[in-house]
Formats: structure tokens, sequence, C-alpha cells
């Protein structure tokens, strides 16, 4: 059964080796964590900053799989999920939904928010599939991110409690 812990310092070796190449690594996490390839000091001490809940899923088989919370208001309604991840070797088989649905659980009931939001690349439809078969929906929002030479297009989904409930 998948369940979350909260991120240690020490999985950030294990979460930076899932991503494999230059591309794969912009897709994840745009240009917060500067150049490819990533270090495990530079992911951490994004974390230590302390604006984010970083949050690590594991299973019998070990770690599966990373993701962060952030407040997006004052009043801590909103909440913003970054830096999904899956372990490399444990795509397709339906851990990414059962970790956004976790991660959604996490937000509307422990932390009470009332709307979730993301940004997915275009280029990314893996991901994008997994936030829709989540529960997530389109915003007509966009904006272009310049990475590696090229306009990439961010989409924007949201979660409200009340589409989550249903
Ligand atoms: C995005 C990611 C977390 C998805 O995790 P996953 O465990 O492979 O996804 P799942 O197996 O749970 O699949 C979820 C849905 O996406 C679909 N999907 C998964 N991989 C897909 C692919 N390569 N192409 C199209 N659809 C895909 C599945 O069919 C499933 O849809 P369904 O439930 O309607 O059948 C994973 O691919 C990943 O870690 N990617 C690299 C990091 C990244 O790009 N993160 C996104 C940052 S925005």
């Amino acid at each position: 059964m998948l369940r979350l812990r909260p991120y240690k310092s020490a999985d950030a070796k294990t979460i930076l080796s899932w991503v494999k190449d230059e591309k794969s690594f912009h897709q994840w996490c745009a240009d917060r964590l500067g150049n490819y390839p990533p270090s495990a000091e530079t992911l951490n001490a994004h974390y230590e900053e302390g604006a984010m809940l970083p949050f690590t899923a594991y299973d019998e088989s070990g770690l599966v799989g990373h993701f962060f919370l952030r407040f997006m208001n004052e009043e801590k309604t909103s909440i913003r999920i970054g830096f999904v991840i899956v372990d490399s070797a444990k795509r397709g088989k339906g851990y990414g939904k059962q970790m956004i649905q976790l991660a959604l659980k996490y937000a509307f009931e422990f932390l009470q928010a009332e709307n979730v939001s993301l940004g997915v690349f275009e280029n990314n439809p893996a991901a994008y599939r997994c936030y829709k078969a989540a529960g997530f929906k389109d915003l007509p929002t966009t904006h272009v991110c310049h990475l590696l030479g090229e306009d990439w297009n961010c989409l924007e989904l949201d979660c409200n409690r009340t589409d989550w409930q249903l």
C-alpha cells in the first residue's frame, strides 16, 4: 500500500537518480533547481528555506515517489503541488495517480485546503494524463517558459475541494 511520509534529506540521492536526462529534468522542475544534473545539496537547500512541505511516497518495495505542497495564500486555503516524480523503474503502474490522490486527500482533509493547483508542460503528456486521472481539471490560463533554447507551453490545472468530494 502506498503511503506518504515527510521528506528527509537522505531521500535526495534516490529521488534525483530517477531524473535520467536534461529534458526530463526541466519537465520535472522547470528552472527551479538550476542546471542538469541536479545535486542532492541543491534539492535539500531548496527545501531548507521552509516554504514547502516535501513528501516521500513509499511502499513495501521502498521509495516510490516525491512531491511538495506549498501554501499560495495567507489563509493557507490554496495549495500548489510541485516536483512530482515517480521512480523511473516504477512508472506506468498507477503509482503516480495514487500518489497524487494521496496528496489531494492530505491537502483537503488534513490541511483543509479549498483548492490545489499545479503547472505541467504541454510536452509532458504522461504527467498531464496522470493529473487528469487523479481528478485535476484544465484551467484556461497558460504561460510560456524558455527552456533548453525552446518555448515550452505550461498548462495550469486545478482541483477544488467541491469537485474532489464528488
Ligand atoms: C508523471 C509521473 C509522475 C506519472 O507517474 P506514473 O506512475 O507513471 O503514472 P500512472 O501509472 O499512475 O498513470 C497515470 C495516468 O497517466 C497515464 N500515463 C502514464 N504514463 C503515460 C505516458 N507515458 N503517456 C500517456 N499517458 C500516460 C496512465 O495511462 C494513467 O491514466 P489512466 O488512469 O486514465 O489510465 C511519472 O511519469 C514521472 O515521474 N515523470 C517524470 C517526472 C515528471 O515529469 N513529473 C511531472 C512534473 S509536472
